[in-house]
């Protein structure tokens, strides 16, 4: 503020250092009439351009006809794109950055990881600030173990509660490194401040059920250490959930939600931790829509009916959300090659295409961006990394949405539908509603 009326005079002192004011005639009238010409010159030569520009800027290159400042509304749709971004940035449900650090040869070294220079996959802060990330989810995922080493019931010993803790800290620890970049949050409150700070706000997920070790204790805990969504399952089973697992034609083993699974979610719905639906079987998904009394999520699943694989939601579900249904929900669209198109053909158009179709069945209010960067190998045409995020918007834009529609899809939406859970949390514990004690039945170290 200070900066700019220093660099900027108001124009009262012009007029009263060259129009004369009584104390201010020390300046020969020769040159007053010299400067009037060449201002008269100059604003001519100015007004002239505008014109040409207003009326032959179709015929311009295309650097040139995208200058914000000809007409009024934006033509470009790039330059729409980025304004809409200045003020509504990407919140992405799904960033898989801490696993990179795990296995991509850092060995959880937070120390070794400089996310200001080029990093070698998707994310990094330099793309981060040009893709206008305004915050995103840092999957904390360690994989489903193998269903030969931990048995049938999931009892065997494993270090998925262990390497999920590892996961947490080592999320935590870059947030921590980088505190003019990012922002931890764990709410809708904490969400809006990082932003209006600049900040990319820092959110985590856990990505599968099977993290929980069997136990609704540890996503207690999880949530107290600053978990804000868990996904249901990952592609495999678990003790509350089916998967949909990742070839088609996966078999059921709970059909749908367990008994557990139910108590799950009543205790997600008491803390206020989203439900996340996306890599669970079509049934477990129906099941917890029809349950869960708080708003869910997809943080990162595409659309079906566009690309026929297991882990896109079938039109089946998302007609099941949205204005027609009455139940709030977001699908926040895969950006992942495999979920998108066949072989070789995604691109950022094919994943507009997913965004408009869970938009047509589900509503414009109920669809989102759940990238998977950093979690994927590959990647679309035009959405190579976390800079690229404009060219989507862009696209959604010259296909005719509006400002405010694709505000929603950047980010209000997930806003709208975690203000939701908040709001089932505050009233549930407002009631006096306990905490889940439910044991799995299958375990037998503790007599119950
Ligand atoms: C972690 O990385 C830093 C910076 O590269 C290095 O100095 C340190 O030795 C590493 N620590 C371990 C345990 O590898
Ligand atoms: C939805 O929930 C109701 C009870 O709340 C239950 O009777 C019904 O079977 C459920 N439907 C599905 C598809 O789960
Ligand atoms: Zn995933």
């Amino acid at each position: 503020m200070s900066e700019r009326t220093a660099l900027i005079p108001d124009s009262s002192e012009h007029t009263n250092g060259y129009d004369g004011g009584a104390n201010t005639t020390n300046q020969p009238p020769f040159n007053i009439t010299v400067r009037s010409v060449i201002w008269g010159i100059l604003t001519t030569l100015t007004v002239a351009a505008l014109v040409l520009l207003l009326f032959f800027q179709d015929s311009l290159p295309d650097n040139v006809k995208t200058l914000p400042w000809v007409g009024g509304e934006p033509k470009d749709s790039m330059i729409a794109a980025l304004g809409i971004l200045e003020k509504a940035p990407i919140i992405d449900g799904h960033i898989d950055l801490p696993i990179l650090v795990r296995y991509g040869g850092y060995a959880n070294n937070v120390s070794a990881v400089d996310l200001d220079s080029r990093m070698p996959a998707h994310v990094d802060i330099p793309r981060l600030r040009e893709g206008r990330v305004g915050g995103f989810f840092w999957s904390v995922y360690v994989g489903c173990a193998d269903p030969d080493a931990e048995g049938a019931d999931f009892l065997e010993a494993t270090w998925r509660v262990r390497d999920t803790l590892e996961q947490i800290d080592v999320a935590k620890l870059l947030i921590e490194k980088y505190p003019n970049t990012f922002q931890f949050a764990q709410n809708t409150k904490d969400i809006r401040s990082a932003i209006s700070d600049g900040k990319i706000a820092s959110m985590l997920g856990v990505e599968g059920a099977h993290q929980l070790g069997n136990s609704i204790a540890t996503l207690r805990q999880y949530q107290a250490l600053g978990v804000s969504y868990v996904t249901l399952t990952h592609t495999c089973h678990n003790a509350f959930a089916d998967s949909c697992g990742l070839a088609p034609g996966k078999a059921p083993l709970h059909n749908g939600l367990s008994p557990l699974g139910f108590s799950l979610i009543d205790e997600m719905n008491r803390l206020g931790v989203l439900v996340d639906l996306s890599h669970t079987s079509d049934a477990t998904a129906i099941q917890a829509l029809n349950y869960s009394k708080a708003p869910v999520i997809w943080s990162h699943s595409s659309a079906r009916a566009i690309h026929d694989v297991p882990r896109n939601v079938p039109d089946e579900v998302l007609s099941l959300i949205g204005t027609e249904s009455g139940r709030d929900a977001v699908v926040m669209v895969n950006f992942a090659p495999y979920f998108v198109a066949p072989e070789g053909l995604a691109t950022v158009k094919t994943v507009a295409d997913h965004v408009e179709h869970i938009a047509k069945v589900a509503g414009k209010e109920h669809v989102g961006i759940g990238s998977d960067f950093d979690g994927i190998e590959i990647v679309p045409a035009g959405l190579e990394d976390v800079s690229k995020y404009p060219a989507l918007i862009a696209e959604l834009h010259s296909r005719g949405w509006s400002k405010y529609e694709l505000a929603g899809l950047t980010g209000g939406n997930l806003l709208r539908v975690f203000e939701g859970a908040e709001r089932v949390s505050r009233e549930l514990k407002a009631t006096g509603v306990q905490p889940v004690y439910d044991l799995y039945s299958k375990r037998t170290d503790i007599p119950h």
